[in-house]
């Protein structure tokens, strides 16, 4: 699967230096690894160290840039304003919603897309839990200044999702 055309749309918001941006639930981290490429500082974590050791191996990327990572097991794994960005793809657990918001720095920027309850209509996944409600995405960053919104359809592949890149307010 290739890289998000949301990145390549809102490159230029990420900075080359500085805080590293976090490809959150990176899993073969097709979309942290397009910005590795393009020269910007990204740290991937996930809970699948398999993965994490393919991205070591296969595509250059140091031990320092991943860590191994399971967001559902109510500790606080991040760090308050430690990324410039974060960027979630495909994953979805709302009790982090909180702490990815306080990772992130003031003015730092979120990148979010994932399936929406219509995407029972394709397949998995089927579950509440990992199923974003209409308008959703939006109504969690309502305070935030939002650069892109879509919820609807894509196709090739058919998915149902929503996103949203929005950046951190400097004063909350
Ligand atoms: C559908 S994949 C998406 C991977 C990647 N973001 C992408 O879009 O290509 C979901 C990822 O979430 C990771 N994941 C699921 N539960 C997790 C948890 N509790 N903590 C950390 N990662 C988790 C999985 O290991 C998997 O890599």
């Amino acid at each position: 699967m290739p890289h998000s055309p949301l990145l390549t749309e809102f490159k230029t918001l990420f900075k080359a230096q500085g805080k590293p941006i976090l490809d959150l639930a990176c899993g073969s981290g097709r979309n942290g690894l397009y910005l590795h490429e393009q020269g910007f500082p990204v740290h991937f974590s996930d809970k699948n160290s398999e993965a994490l050791l393919t991205l070591q191996a296969e595509h250059s990327i140091s031990t320092e840039q991943c860590f191994y990572a399971d967001f559902e097991l109510g500790e606080k794994v991040l760090k308050a304003e430690s990324y410039q960005a974060i960027i979630v793809f495909r994953y979805l657990h709302r009790p982090l919603m909180e702490e990815i918001k306080a990772a992130l720095v003031p003015g730092g920027l979120i990148i979010y897309e994932t399936f929406t309850t219509e995407n029972r209509q394709f397949g998995r996944p089927n579950r509440d839990a990992f199923l974003l409600q209409p308008n959703e995405l939006n109504t969690i960053f309502s305070n935030w200044s939002c650069l892109h919104y879509f919820e609807g359809i894509k196709h090739n592949p058919d998915r149902a999702i929503a996103q949203i890149v929005c950046q951190k307010p400097f004063i909350e």
